[in-house]
């Protein structure tokens, strides 16, 4: 068995974050493989961004550059508690242990993204330790395998079998994609958006409610509290001239491609808004943010499902900073037991198609994600560069 130990480094949006984990190998070619995770520290940036309700790239860089390098002094000095060794200096600690450094090189804000490519650069040049570029996106998708990487048995060879083809909705502030692999490390976009994505519009419709940012998290909180306790009647009541009763739009719910659109969407809410006074607006924006949601979900869901029926896939995976929303993982969750269900009762065999989706803690960025896709591409021995070949890239 060969065990790998990596250092990952993840600065593409709002987070600086920086893990370590053991990978171990083994089989040919190194098919079967197991994860350990041996620290990982996330930076967040979101009370910078919060005064302005968003994040402005130059301030993100800039704060990336006073974090770098305390989060993964913070990562080495865990993982070396964590392996127990004996008392040496951080700079010993690399030399001896680490064996690659990977880092997110793209998508994402530039700036932010150059911070933490030439960061890992500089580590890979003075240690002599390859690099390994990690696509975000491939980060998030990998963050769903996460349980099974760290299981007491790892992704075996034939863990691998009873679970591809796969496809997994990744819904992150930049990203709405569902991506079909048909086998470890196999990405195919079958479907995205052709505007917004779905934490963005989240967060725009956070915005225009004058809610704190990040506003997912903020729009998911009022609809949950929506459903427990508002009472419109107490609207009614107050002589409104408005429609109450009203609903979004659902963009793209029935077009024949697995394509997504919410721009039209943030449109709607804003027109309703425009309707309405600001009294009126306090009353019923946990309403809005329930209806807004329902909308955004019903969406997603639909659109999975029928992609998830199309391409006969044993498994779904969710992933990206939404699939921390508990409306979506519940409602996708139910879909799939449904037609679990279904294929119990009619075909009369075992169900197959099963769920996934990544730990709360791994949804958000972190460079957990980035170091377990690293670990995919170590198994599968691609991807694997010099300090000077790798270059950060907005797309
Ligand atoms: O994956 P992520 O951390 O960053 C990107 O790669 O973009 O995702 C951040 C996005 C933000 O748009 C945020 O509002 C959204 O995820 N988000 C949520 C929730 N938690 C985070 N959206 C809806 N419901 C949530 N609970
Ligand atoms: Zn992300």
């Amino acid at each position: 068995m060969l065990t790998k130990t990596i250092l990952a480094i993840e600065t593409s949006c709002d987070e600086t974050a920086c893990s370590v984990i053991q990978v171990n190998l083994w089989g040919e070619p190194r098919a079967n493989l197991k994860v350990r995770v041996l620290s990982s520290v996330v930076y967040s940036q979101i009370l910078t961004h919060r005064k302005t309700q968003g994040v402005v790239p130059e301030v993100a860089a800039r704060e990336h550059s006073v974090k770098i390098i305390p989060v993964i002094k913070k990562a080495l000095l865990d993982a070396q508690t964590v392996l127990k060794c004996p008392k040496m200096s951080i700079k010993e600690f690399i030399s001896k242990h680490i064996d690659y450094i990977a880092v997110t090189t793209n998508p994402g804000l530039f700036g932010s993204l150059l911070v933490g490519v030439e960061t890992a650069k500089t580590l890979s040049y003075l240690y002599y330790k390859p690099i390994i570029p990690v696509n975000h996106i491939h980060g998030h998708l990998a963050s769903v395998l996460s349980e099974k990487l760290t299981s007491p048995t790892g992704l075996s060879r034939k863990a691998q079998k009873e679970l591809f083809p796969m496809l997994t909705l990744t819904v992150s502030g930049g990203h709405t994609n569902l991506v079909l692999s048909k086998k470890l490390g196999d990405y195919q976009i079958i479907g995205e958006t052709l505007d917004d994505a779905a934490g963005e519009a989240f967060d725009k419709i956070s915005k225009m409610l004058d809610l704190p940012y990040p506003g997912g998290v903020e729009v998911a909180r009022m609809a949950t509290e929506y459903i427990d306790k508002i009472k419109i009647s107490e609207l009614r009541s107050q002589n409104h001239n408005l429609e109450l009763r009203f609903s979004f739009p659902r963009p793209m719910l029935n077009s024949k491609d697995f394509n997504f659109s919410f721009s039209g969407l943030k449109t709607a809410v804003y027109y309703q808004l425009r309707k309405m006074d600001n009294r009126c607006i306090k009353i019923m924006q946990r309403y809005i943010c329930y209806e807004a949601q329902k909308a955004i979900v019903e969406v997603l869901v639909v659109k999975t499902m029928k992609a998830a029926e199309k391409y006969q896939v044993k498994t779904v995976g969710l992933a990206g900073g939404v699939a921390s929303n508990v409306f979506l993982r519940k409602t996708l969750q139910d879909q799939i037991s449904k037609i679990k269900y279904q294929k119990l009762r009619t075909v009369n065999c075992e169900p197959r198609t099963d769920f996934l989706v990544s730990p709360k803690n791994l949804c958000t960025d972190n460079a957990t994600m980035i170091a377990l896709s690293a670990g995919i591409d170590l198994s599968l021995r691609r991807n694997i560069s010099s300090w000077d070949k790798v270059v950060a890239s907005s797309n």
